[in-house]
């Protein structure tokens, strides 16, 4: 792909003289000092109050990266003079070095005993001084400090000369715009071991993202080591890839220490089979029968393989109640997610139990039987006596309550997760009165845009240019060529994504936050950190700080060489996360814009 070569000669400027910092998310408030770097040594930390493990076990691994790394961002100034949008320090300034060291690190935390769970505060200062030792942080809980860390490793860099130097004064100012800032993990199709998954966590610390949803299982298989039911995991892949319960504690401690909140997902009614038909083949619906997507009216799944809990049978719940119990009692958050998505009503077409239920009564329908789901498995999910505590929230998928068919009524203390038509079901759900975690698919789907994966699929044996067909540049988005929910979506997609402009005031209160899911049909280790960074990062800084700037302009375009740098950075912090340009495009900022106008994007 070319493009004119006007923007090039713009931007070669050549004179490499400027290190840029440029922390990602950007900082609520930061204010520069313009007099050069010092020397950093912060070797020592002081804790004011009481000793906390968590704070100074987080100022161990950050000092760690920064002494180990002597990080040297790459970006170089912003050539269009206007635009200039990264402090920096000149040959010139950097004569000014003060003599003094930075040697320690104070620390003041308001609330150590303050409790990772939803709503907790994070926010956090930072004041770098132009005179004396001390770097000083506050903040109001844990959390926050951990945040302070995660900036402050960010802004110290190497001096180019064996040392480390950080920038002065500076003082920041941070807390995040959202509670509710995730992504989606997903077990159930393809395995994930816990070295990946402790690097995504990594990558979600050092971006601020503070939630890590898990759906653990699917219908495809049961990777959970279960008391209650041991045979569950005859559903597993095989005998390596299984989690447990040792292996689920060692993610949320490794989780917990980095600020980040597990959130587990069994998908019920729905997306169930493996694991539940080894408890007792009659509690499954349509299990292993044929999908049929090519004789649609025997259709059973919305993909391979089917299964659906027996909605109607009475030891479906005695199940569920001991799989929910179990799990309440290793994970650790305030909040389950219970799934709820994509019932299919074909599936209960096999099911005798459902069809003699509708044949006792003609006027029942699908939204009936959801009900019956709701009312007889919500008591057991808010029962206290099958939960770790009494601040039980629980989350669903949309589906329960915006798909066809949905129940007829679901109580409005439960978070819905949206993924369909965008800012519509948003506005509808908080209309509605429902606390919501926006995760538009058309937005915030990482796994979209890498083909379709069914096999036998004769769309592909297409001999022209699909375009050609009928002149819709779409056409391959479905089985010829694409996925579901292609294209694949960017970052500048993710960060560009208002989700809240058409809400009013009260809806958009109900807003707790955003997550990014990465469904995992064609992702396990080998491609879940490439696909999950750093487009991550976007939807992390669209939710600490927003994608506007004080004007209240979008600032993707600014956002370029903040990503590109943090691309850099996760893979030095060991994050495999996926290039997004040619390197030159992140040592000559701008030269790869599409456009010279800067205020392209509105
Ligand atoms: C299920 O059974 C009904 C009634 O027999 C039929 O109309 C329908 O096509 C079948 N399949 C699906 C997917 O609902
Ligand atoms: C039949 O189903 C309808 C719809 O759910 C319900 O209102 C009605 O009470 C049911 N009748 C009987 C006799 O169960
Ligand atoms: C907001 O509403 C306007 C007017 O109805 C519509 O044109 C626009 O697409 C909506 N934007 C979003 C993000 O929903």
């Amino acid at each position: 792909m070319h493009f004119p070569s006007v923007f090039a000669a713009l931007c070669v400027s050549g004179v490499v003289n400027a290190v840029a910092v440029n922390p990602l998310p950007a900082p609520t408030s930061v204010t520069w000092g313009t007099s050069g770097p010092r020397a950093f040594n912060g070797r020592n930390l002081a804790l004011n109050g009481a000793p906390n493990n968590v704070v100074s076990d987080a100022w161990s691994r950050a000092y760690g990266a920064i002494t180990s790394l002597h990080w040297v961002p790459q970006a170089t100034e912003a050539p269009i003079a206007t635009y200039a949008v990264f402090p920096t320090y000149t040959p010139s300034a950097k004569s000014k070095r003060g003599t003094t060291t930075l040697n320690s690190i104070t620390v003041q935390v308001a609330d150590s005993n303050a409790a990772l769970q939803h709503g907790v505060d994070e926010s956090y200062t930072i004041s770098v001084p132009a005179t004396g030792e001390v770097i000083t942080i506050t903040a109001k809980t844990t959390w926050g400090a951990l945040h302070a860390f995660t900036t402050l490793q960010q802004l110290v860099i190497s001096d180019g000369n064996g040392g480390l130097m950080i920038e002065q004064p500076v003082s920041i100012s941070d807390a995040p715009l959202y509670p509710y800032r995730g992504i989606m993990i997903d077990s159930g199709r393809n395995f994930i071991t816990l070295p990946k998954i402790y690097e995504q966590i990594d990558g979600m610390a050092l971006s601020k993202l503070n939630v890590l949803h898990w759906h653990l299982d699917d219908a495809q298989s049961w990777p959970i080591q279960m008391a209650s039911y041991p045979s569950m995991t005859l559903d597993a892949y095989s005998a390596n890839e299984i989690y447990s319960a040792q292996n689920l504690r060692d993610v949320l401690s490794y989780a917990t220490a980095r600020g980040v909140r597990v959130i587990p997902e069994v998908d019920m009614p729905g997306h169930a089979s493996s694991g539940w038909k080894q408890i007792d083949p009659s509690i499954v619906a349509c299990a292993d029968s044929w999908w049929s997507n090519d004789n649609w009216p025997l259709h059973t799944a919305v993909e391979p393989n089917p299964g659906q809990l027996e909605i109607l049978n009475p030891k479906t719940y005695t199940a569920v109640q001991k799989v929910y119990s179990e799990l309440s009692g290793i994970f650790t958050d305030n909040f389950f997610h219970v799934g709820g998505d994509e019932l299919q009503t074909g599936c209960y077409n096999l099911s005798t139990i459902t069809t003699a239920w509708f044949a006792a009564n003609s006027s029942r329908n699908y939204d009936d039987l959801l009900q019956y789901w709701i009312d007889n498995a919500l008591p057991i999910f808010t029962n206290t006596a099958n939960t770790r505590n009494s601040k039980r929230q629980l989350m669903m998928w949309e589906d329960m309550v915006t798909a066809a068919p949905h129940a007829n009524s679901v109580p409005k203390d439960i978070i819905m997760q949206t993924w369909n038509n965008g800012p519509f079901n948003i506005k509808t759900l908080t209309s509605a009165g429902y606390q919501v975690v926006v995760s538009s698919s058309d937005w915030f789907y990482l796994d979209c845009g890498f083909g379709g994966w069914v096999s036998n699929d004769p769309r592909y044996d297409v001999q022209v240019n699909p375009d050609e067909v009928d002149g819709n540049p779409n056409f391959n988005w479905g089985g010829n060529g694409g996925s579901w929910c292609a294209p694949y979506k960017t970052w500048q997609r993710i960060y560009d994504y208002d989700f809240a402009s058409n809400l009013t005031k009260e809806e958009a209160s109900l807003v707790l936050g955003v997550e990014a899911p990465l469904w995992s049909e064609q992702s396990d280790d080998t491609t879940i950190s490439s696909k999950m960074w750093p487009r991550a990062a976007a939807l992390a800084e669209l939710s600490w700080s927003g994608n506007k700037n004080a004007a209240g302009e979008n600032r993707v375009t600014e956002l370029t060489q903040r990503i590109l740098n943090f691309r850099e950075y996760l893979v030095a912090n060991g994050v495999a996360a996926t290039p997004l340009m040619p390197k030159y495009c992140l040592q000559h900022p701008h030269a790869c814009d599409l456009y010279y106008n800067q205020a392209a994007v509105v």
